[in-house]
């Protein structure tokens, strides 16, 4: 097989057939992972592991061999992140181990927003994400062009965006937030900006529940998680029915009914922190399915209540998919380098920002839904 400068193998089908001849569970193989079964055994029966066992050593030996990290978001399968990550978290903590790093690649276990921001954050660095079909309905929800038109609808309101949003998007914000950080990012960005409103894209629910925990005057924009507006305040109330006592952890992209009914919300860090520091007898997360599964790890002694809402695009990330972008390079994120230049100034402001509380939601608050018109 030929190989480029980085080491990824130049004729990409030689490279997938290769996998297949080298991906059996040999002694080797066990005698790389036996050590990372445990952490995943109550998830994983003996013989699905044998499967992935063969990808997980491949997958740790050539991100030794290339330098390569792999940043793996809180809602992948437990044998991604517990057994291939090398960071693993929210999107926040995901943005800051991508800015700190000194690996030369880096592959992103999440959906292309994020693989966007580690670009931004690290243009000399080659980012690979494994599946270019992993995207998120709040990315494609808003366009750069329906910012622009924004600004004009609301002079001087500072743009706050969801870090779920594309690079174009970035780069006519003025600073990114993400659920552990929105509450303060929105009162930042109103003093800083000295504007009794803010315009806060493009999720309307978590605007509306950010907008319960700040006097600002929140604008925000007709998008929408595919995967938490699912849930319903029914939902809830019929696992409290069937499971008495069950504490409920929600993520802020859920509707604020959904909220309203929970014992705490919180980013998908700050949910696992909940768990760890609380210990509760029973408890149900509401969001992505495999938080679950990576938050029960540590916390043997708690029974999680499992509705599952699976996020189609966090799930196109799977093991032989990083293989095969570590041995390919396939598929590199490349953004424009002026799109690079605008998009980084946002993201660095909301990392610069010393982070003194984790954002909580509890109710509803008012937040009125723009609307703008394409220029035919
Ligand atoms: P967090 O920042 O809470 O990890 O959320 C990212 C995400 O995509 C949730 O759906
Ligand atoms: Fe996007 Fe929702 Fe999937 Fe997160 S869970 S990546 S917000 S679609």
């Amino acid at each position: 097989m030929a190989f480029d400068k980085e080491g990824f193998s130049i004729d990409r089908k030689a490279g997938r057939e290769g996998d297949a001849s080298a991906l059996a569970f040999t002694d080797d193989v066990r005698r790389k992972t036996d050590r990372l079964y445990p952490a995943v055994a109550q998830f994983i029966p003996e013989f699905e592991w044998r499967l992935h066992a063969p990808y997980i050593a491949a997958i740790n030996d050539l991100k030794a061999e290339k330098n390569a990290v792999i940043l793996a978001h809180n809602y992948m399968t437990p044998e991604i992140f517990h057994c291939v990550g090398d960071y693993a978290g929210d999107s926040l903590q995901l943005a800051k181990e991508a800015a700190q790093t000194d690996a030369d690649i880096i592959v992103q276990a999440g959906v292309h927003f994020m693989a966007e921001t580690s670009k931004i954050l690290c243009p000399e660095k080659t980012v690979l994400i494994p599946d270019m079909r992993a995207g998120c309905s709040l990315a494609s929800s808003i366009t750069g062009a329906d910012i622009r038109l924004l600004k004009e609808k609301y002079p001087g309101a500072p743009v706050v965006t969801y870090v779920n949003t594309t690079a174009d998007v970035k780069a006519e914000t003025d600073v990114c937030c993400t659920s552990s950080n929105a509450v303060e990012v929105v009162e930042w960005a109103a003093r800083e900006w000295g504007s009794d409103t803010v315009l806060f894209l493009p999720d309307q629910y978590l605007a509306r529940n950010v907008a319960a925990m700040t006097d600002v005057r929140i604008i925000t924009w007709a998008g929408s998680c595919e995967v938490h507006e699912r849930f319903t305040a029914e939902d809830i109330r019929e696992m409290r029915r069937a499971t008495p006592g069950v504490i409920v952890l929600a993520h802020p992209e859920c509707p604020p009914d959904v909220l309203a009914e929970a014992d705490f919300a919180g980013s998908t860090s700050g949910i696992s922190n909940y768990v760890k520091e609380n210990q509760p007898r029973d408890v149900v997360l509401i969001t992505e399915c495999s938080m679950s599964d990576n938050v029960a790890v540590e916390n043997p002694n708690v029974n999680f209540v499992r509705p599952c809402n699976l996020c189609p695009h966090m799930k196109r990330i799977t093991l032989p998919g990083i293989l095969r972008a570590l041995q390919t390079g396939e598929h590199e994120v490349t953004i424009d380098p002026e799109i690079i230049r605008r998009a980084r100034a946002p993201i660095d402001r909301m990392l610069a920002l010393p982070l003194t509380r984790q954002s909580m939601y509890t109710h509803e608050g008012p937040a009125e839904v723009a609307k703008v018109e394409a220029r035919g």
